[in-house]
């Protein structure tokens, strides 16, 4: 499973990347919003540091919500950088949206996906990735995992090259679940990756081998 950070924070992006299992990053206007960024520039600028630290795809989701909104932005983010792919939300036009990405070879991820039938609608139109919000459907007493489960199980019948990526991940157990069901990517904070460090018999084992290493004087 591919591990994307979602934040539009060069610090926390920074630090993902230097751990080394970094694959990506997704962002959305609510992230982006959070460091403050105004100005199209200045927006189109912090896309392309981000594309600087990592290696991966990024994210970038469009404001508009009309089919020609969406294009024209879309065309534009695509230029910025290689890595860049398009965000674009499940409704009617972003549809059309994503397919016409798909004819030309521009890359995409479907965002704001809360059902199965809309990860299929995805899938028909050609998504590059798809983002079911599992945390978001945790939050209202809906299991967000059974949604990954379902998806996985509808494109596995039909061999779908589109990628699930799990979405509004918020802790770790959420990692190693949708690993678990076989989810293609998950995007969440750094915490959420960082809790996959900890064991406390991995750091009272650690304190008695050095304790132990220390009596031998090495
Ligand atoms: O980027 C989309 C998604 O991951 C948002 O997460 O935590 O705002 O529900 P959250």
């Amino acid at each position: 499973m591919k591990f994307f950070i979602d934040t539009a924070n060069l610090d926390e992006i920074k630090e993902a990347q230097e751990l080394g299992v970094l694959d990506g990053v997704t962002t959305n206007p609510s992230l982006m919003a959070k460091e403050g960024i105004t100005g199209k520039e200045n927006i189109l600028n912090h896309y392309l540091k981000i594309c600087e630290i990592v290696d991966g795809d990024v994210s970038a989701e469009v404001i508009g919500t009309s089919f020609e909104e969406m294009i024209m932005e879309g065309e534009e983010l695509a230029k910025l950088h290689p890595q860049i792919v398009v965000k674009i939300p499940m409704i009617k036009d972003g549809v059309k949206a994503i397919k016409y990405f798909t004819d030309r070879g521009i890359k995409t991820n479907c965002t704001l996906v809360f059902s199965s039938g809309q990860a299929l609608l995805a899938a028909k139109a050609g998504a590059t990735y798809v983002s079911p919000f599992i945390g978001r459907l945790d939050d209202i007493s809906t299991d967000g995992l059974l949604l990954i489960d379902e998806i996985r199980k509808i494109y596995h019948n039909y061999n779908v090259k589109t990628q699930i990526l799990a979405a509004s991940v918020r802790h770790t157990m959420h990692v190693v679940n949708c690993a678990k069901i076989g989810a293609d990517v998950m995007t969440g904070p750094l915490s959420a990756i960082e809790g996959l460090l900890r064991h406390p018999l991995t750091d009272s084992g650690l304190e008695k081998f050095l304790a132990d290493a220390q009596s031998m004087n090495v």
